[in-house]
């Protein structure tokens, strides 16, 4: 079973021909509703995949956004049970969106802000149990739910995202310690390196060290250039994107995450995970939104030609 902690937005989307600077107001024609934060987004990308349970761990508002989030989830197929109504609103991204496929996003945090260990029901912990965690709900409710996870026999993907810019040292050496896939970008794999006051000249350095240092597997998101995963002993493995134009990057990264973790669950090949993973963040750049694009089983598998 994959358990998803963590948050849940609604998108407030405009497209601009350039993102504004700071002090600049620019024009957009409009804006769209759609569905996000990272947790639902991998939430979603997991479960349109995959063939077993997929459970979201979060909080919403008692309003209009949180009872679409909710139906949203369920809708495509996520257990939505252990969902909390919060007396904060649902967390919503203002995302402004540029003629490239590139992003800007300030969320508002909301109920999301409120997410508490306990609201992990220990019914969904067991050695079957694949955690999934970001970094948009308090990072002490979500370690204290890893630590959970992590008793219980289970294993945790961490998203490193967005990489806060400033975290206790002791905070990240115990998230390293309850993760066993840290997945970061280029930035988030640097950032992660600094925090652990370690050097490195460029992402892949960062990624290296963060996998030694932490004692688990790193995987670097790197867009066009696909994906790398760095054991600790320094060994690595690569994954091409699919060539394809992006119209929105918004959930590339969460649709990566939420398909490795469902790879990693159906069969356990890390090798076949991250190719699918790439494959699945590549088709979910194809069309404007978070969740729009990110492929169902059938087509991810179609778009994979490789043998396994
Ligand atoms: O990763 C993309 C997501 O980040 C968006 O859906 C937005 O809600 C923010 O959480």
């Amino acid at each position: 079973m994959i358990v998803v902690f963590g948050s849940i937005n609604m998108d407030l989307v405009a497209t601009v021909r350039a993102i504004p600077r700071p002090g600049e107001t620019v024009l957009s024609p409009g804006y769209r509703t759609l569905f996000g934060g990272k947790g639902a987004n991998q939430a979603v990308a997991a479960a349109r995949v995959h063939d077993g349970r997929v459970a979201m761990v979060g909080r919403i508002g008692r309003d209009g956004f949180g009872e679409a989030c909710r139906a949203n989830l369920a809708a495509n197929g996520v257990t939505v049970e252990p969902l909390v109504a919060d007396d904060a609103p649902t967390g919503c991204a203002f995302i402004t969106v540029d003629s490239r496929g590139e992003n800007a996003i300030t969320v508002a945090s909301g109920a999301n802000g409120n997410v508490a260990a306990v609201d992990l029901p220990e019914a969904l912990l067991g050695p079957d149990t694949m955690a999934v965690m970001q970094m948009e709900v308090p990072l002490a409710a979500s370690l204290a739910a890893a630590r959970r996870v992590k008793a219980a026999g289970g294993s945790v993907v961490w998203n490193f995202a967005p990489a806060p810019s400033a975290i206790a040292a002791e905070d990240l050496a115990a998230l390293l310690a309850h993760t066993d896939i840290f997945v970061v970008n280029e930035l988030e794999a640097r950032a992660a390196a600094t925090l652990l006051e370690a050097a490195a000249d460029d992402w892949d350095a960062a990624a290296c060290t963060v996998a030694r240092l932490g004692h688990t597997t790193c995987v670097v998101t790197a867009g066009a250039a696909g994906a790398v995963s760095y054991a600790p002993d320094g060994s690595r493995l690569h994954a091409a994107a699919l060539p394809v134009t992006p119209v929105d990057t918004t959930g590339a990264g969460d649709t990566f995450v939420g398909i490795l973790a469902a790879e990693m669950v159906a069969h356990g090949h890390l090798a076949v995970a991250l190719r699918r993973a790439c494959i699945g963040a590549s088709l979910a750049c194809v069309a404007e939104g978070a969740q729009t694009a990110m492929p169902t089983r059938t087509a991810l598998v179609a778009a994979d030609t490789a043998p396994d």
